[in-house]
């Protein structure tokens, strides 16, 4: 991906942002890991579904993570396995990014029970919210495995951490996730917070020089993420994208057809 050219972000003056009109190319990626890693929150004061959302974002970044590192080396092609190892790089930086959002405070026996908490509160989800019987029985199966490992973890935390798991649990499941459209809310996100970035662990608008120290040393190279798109636009014509909801809320980011 691209991004305007550093003189135009570091302007506070949104009509010379909006004359930049031929960007040079500056990425979205990679951040400084100094700036990856956010302010925790209080296990004495945030909500038991907060704890769980932090978890569950923080398993998906691995999940995808450990998908791209372990698939990328399985590809003849090295530009698939140079791809494959960007992305696991960008999703290495998502895991430290959400993992940093808990509290580090929480003791061994207080992480495992929430983790397990976490995983009833998920297959229960799946379990209310799933239409198909056969699909919804392996929901339930799994649910009552976890609800097993979530009463061995109880009985651990008050073996060792002399605590009672109430203490730090949500009094009922709250409800369920569910599975929703949420390709306007991302659209929406494209379109209003594309130029917000971090700094430590503040968000600002600026692209500091920690930012552009580190993408000038990772992308010294052009990456493996944009010649791909190269050699799409030479073979095919144009980028690889589908879009679906209509062209990209921000313009300078459509696609570029071979010209
Ligand atoms: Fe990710
Ligand atoms: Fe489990």
């Amino acid at each position: 991906m691209r991004s305007r050219p550093s003189e135009c972000i570091t302007s506070s003056n949104r009509s010379r942002i909006r004359a930049c009109r031929t960007p040079p190319l500056v990425h979205l990626q990679h951040r400084d890991p100094t700036d990856n890693v956010r302010e925790p929150y209080d296990k004495a004061s945030t909500a038991p579904l907060s704890k769980l959302h932090a978890l569950t974002i923080m398993a998906a970044e691995q999940q995808t993570m450990n998908f791209y590192m372990n698939v990328g080396p399985m590809y003849m092609e090295p530009i698939a396995r140079q791809l494959y190892q960007e992305i696991g790089l960008v999703e290495e930086e998502h895991v430290t990014h959400y993992e940093s959002l808990v509290d580090p405070g929480e003791s061994w026996w207080e992480r495992l029970v929430n983790h397990e908490y976490n995983e009833c509160y998920l297959y229960y989800s799946f379990m209310q919210t799933e239409t198909d019987p056969r699909v919804k029985g392996i929901w339930e199966l799994h649910l009552n495995m976890e609800l097993e490992h979530l009463r061995l973890a109880c009985d651990l935390m008050r073996r060792h951490d002399d605590r009672d798991p109430e203490s730090v649990l949500a009094p009922a499941l709250p409800e369920p996730v569910t599975f929703e459209p949420n390709k306007q809310l991302v659209r929406e996100l494209l379109g209003t917070q594309i130029d917000w970035a971090t700094l430590g662990t503040g968000y600002v608008q600026d692209m500091h020089e920690r930012f552009e120290r580190m993408q000038d040393k990772i992308n010294a190279e052009r990456p493996p993420q944009e010649r791909v798109i190269d050699e799409h636009r030479d073979k095919f014509g144009d980028e690889y994208r589908l879009a679906t909801d209509g062209p990209h809320p921000v313009e300078r980011l459509r696609d570029k057809p071979r010209t």
